[in-house]
């Protein structure tokens, strides 16, 4: 590891920066340079006193001078008459390895400044930033060190900026404060209208109080810069949505607040905020293969996280979003029976699927959407009478498959927690390492939504626990993904995005045939992603005659590649793999990864990704696009020189259309090398899988 403290104070290192012309005069300019020296912050203060900042790729002015600050309670506005102490350079260059990940080994290199600030009058408040500047990218967090006259601190608001400088073109969805399931919405700047989204009929609970973005949220400017908005480490902390100011293109942090106590956030001192990331880069592939966000999250807190096997699952699941089976035992048509869960394990032994995951195994389902009072009612240890987990455990190891658990918490969180180590303890009675977790409704107690403090510490809370219990955690309705894998590897997988079950319940066309081109240059910079794909039927008649899967077969399997995450799931009835040739593209995928690499793509259109699975070697590449067909080359060179792969390509035949007819796919096999290139058609909302298995020599 390379340390590097360049300077202690600020006195003897100044590297004025004066070229940029400022409307509001600062005192002096810090710049901080990435290590390439391609994107600079520069820090400033302006006449007032403020603290501001400035960001440069290139030449070129990306956020113009933004002020930062803060409102606490019973405080005058902290951000105004501010004075430097001291400033501290560092430069970092670090490698760490992924215990499981889109690569094993991943480079932290960087320059961080710290400005140590503190009040020139009044009660002479401090407050420190941090800048750091990777070659992808910028961070600040604010931090509010021990103060003299208060320990204790009520966030009202917190008032970072983003001043654009231009009406970029955007990929957004609105800043709600409970759920992340909407589509996106490809605009300008000034056209974002985040109200218009309000009112969803498919959400059981959202709540859009300004016309603000959730993030990440995607943008490319007129020089095309490609810029992602984020959040990195959220901890103790509400989430953040951004408001939109499109006659000033400005963007402001606008945390997710509690009505139920009056503020944003409570904090003890020292405290650190969570990251403040923009993302940037000359090309879209470059969002995608940064790891800023993990990087900006602290090392592995939990050890030895092998007992967690990435892994793909079928599961006792889709059947239900068809309406085929039930959660709930009253409803006459329950899915989870102890035979059924057999017949799912033998098929998960007979083409080499580690795991099933089993929903409505539990007594409550009968109380669960639409029930004001959901408190107490799941206990996440009796099952119904018709599901055995002792013998299914017992078949399932029998056959060397694992289970998946499955808890719904119905959004009542305080009934999770008293009842979280129980819950888990029956779990490692049985050697079960993973569950899926859920927060569908309203959050009980009223007044507190999934994306504010009090509910990130929920999560945190069910991570904490869960690892004690060598559980890993895949959350539904989750808090959006920081990089916090990075510390608490056992946060494999959230949803935290409108996943596949939409395209089952929703009669307007489901997800849409671009969701995924835009899914894989947003949400899928925060992290890993539980969309379940693997969806081979694609009328959903006779459950959902008006719904149906906007995506062709070939794409379907893409998606193993393309949207990473350490436990994907065979979402389909297994009756519907029965006699599928193109079934065996999802026996042969990996799931972990020694290095992935984005081949191609534009933001919303569509993406290319090559992955290397560990310890095999073998390669598989996914590509996928939007509603319009696309054309490109390929090249391998990717591959190992000198070594031969037995190539097997999955492909939208000619007449494939993600509407028209979406099971039409050629399979073909081929010897290739790194020399070989390959002329690529996608059809209309279609993709292209391929698996290179290396050939011993
Ligand atoms: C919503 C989840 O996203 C879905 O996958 C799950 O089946 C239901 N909740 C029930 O927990
Ligand atoms: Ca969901």
């Amino acid at each position: 590891m390379k340390y590097l403290i360049y300077f202690l104070s600020f006195m003897g290192f100044l590297t004025s920066f004066t070229t940029g012309c400022q409307s509001d005069s600062p005192v002096e300019d810090f710049v901080f340079q990435s290590p390439d020296e391609n994107i600079s912050v520069t820090f400033l203060l302006t006449a007032e006193g403020e603290p501001a900042y400035k960001v440069h790729f290139h030449d070129e002015l990306i956020i113009d001078t933004s002020t930062l600050g803060f409102l606490f309670e019973g405080q005058e506005y902290l951000g105004k008459k501010m004075a430097i102490a001291k400033i501290k350079l560092i430069e970092i260059d670090d490698i760490w390895e992924m215990p499981w990940g889109e690569q094993r080994l991943v480079r932290d290199y960087y320059r961080e400044g710290t400005v140590y600030l503190e009040e020139t009058g009044g009660p002479a408040r401090k407050m420190n930033l941090y800048f750091r500047v990777y070659n992808d990218g910028v961070a600040f967090r604010y931090e509010i060190p021990e103060q003299d006259s208060f320990n204790e601190l009520v966030v009202l608001d917190e008032y970072t900026r983003f001043n654009l400088t231009e009406d970029t073109e955007c990929w957004w969805i609105p800043g709600d404060w409970d759920i992340y399931e909407h589509l996106y919405s490809h605009t300008k700047f000034s056209e974002i209208d985040a109200l218009s989204k309000r009112n969803h009929p498919n959400l059981a609970q959202t709540y859009i109080p300004e016309n603000a973005v959730n993030t990440p949220v995607t943008m490319r400017t007129a020089s095309r810069v490609h810029l992602s908005f984020h959040e990195a480490n959220l901890t103790n902390y509400p989430g953040m949505t951004l408001k939109v100011d499109g006659n000033t293109m400005s963007m402001e942090s606008e945390l997710v607040g509690s009505d139920r106590l009056g503020y944003k956030a409570k904090l003890n001192l020292p405290f650190v905020t969570p990251w403040r990331t923009i993302q940037i880069s000359d090309k879209a592939t470059g969002l995608v293969d940064s790891r800023m966000i993990v990087n900006l999250n602290e090392p592995n807190k939990l050890g030895d996280v092998s007992w967690f096997k990435p892994t793909k699952y079928t599961g006792i699941w889709w059947e239900m979003h068809l309406g085929k089976s039930g959660w709930d035992l009253a409803g006459g048509k329950h899915g989870a029976t102890t035979q059924h869960a057999k017949e799912l394990i033998d098929f998960s032994a007979a083409n080499g699927i580690g795991s099933v995951l089993v929903e409505g195994w539990n007594t409550g389902w009968e109380r669960w959407i639409g029930f004001p009072d959901r408190e107490g009612v799941f206990d996440f240890v009796t099952p119904y009478p018709d599901y055995d987990l002792e013998e299914v455990v017992r078949y399932g190891k029998e056959k060397g498959v694992d289970l998946i658990m499955h808890h719904e918490t119905s959004a009542a969180p305080r009934t999770y927690e008293q009842q979280m180590d129980t819950a888990f303890s029956l779990m490692q009675k049985h050697g079960i390492h993973v569950v899926k977790t859920g927060y569908v409704g309203k959050i009980i107690p009223e007044g507190e939504y999934h994306h504010g403090q009090w509910m990130v510490n929920h999560y945190r809370k069910v991570l904490e626990t869960a690892a004690r219990y060598q559980i890993a955690i895949n959350a539904h309705e989750p808090i959006k993904a920081t990089g916090i894998r990075r510390t608490y590897p056992n946060a494999i997988s959230r949803e935290g995005l409108r996943g596949q079950e939409f395209n089952a319940f929703s009669i307007e066309g489901g997800n849409g045939p671009d969701h995924l081109a835009n899914v894989a240059f947003t949400r899928m910079l925060a992290g890993p992603i539980d969309y379940t794909p693997g969806a081979f039927k694609f009328n959903l008649g006779p459950w959902r005659p008006d719904s149906n899967i906007p995506s062709t077969l070939a794409q379907q399997l893409a998606l193993y590649v393309v949207i990473y995450s350490p436990v994907q799931m065979a979402c389909d009835l297994i009756e519907h793999y029965e006699g599928q040739p193109a079934f065996q593209f999802i026996r042969d995928v990996g799931v972990d990864w020694e290095q992935s690499i984005t081949l191609n793509g534009e933001v919303g259109d569509y993406i290319s990704i090559a992955r290397e699975e560990r310890e095999s070697g073998n390669w598989f590449v996914g590509s996928l696009t939007d509603e319009e067909a696309r054309q490109f080359e390929l090249s391998f060179d990717f591959l190992e020189k000198g070594v031969t792969y037995e190539g097997t390509i999955y492909k939208d035949a000619s007449d494939a259309h993600w509407k028209e007819n979406p099971t039409a796919i050629l399979i073909e096999k081929k010897t290739i090398t790194s020399e070989d290139k390959m002329e690529v058609k996608l059809a209309a909302g279609g993709g292209l899988a391929i698996s290179l298995i290396k050939q011993k020599i």
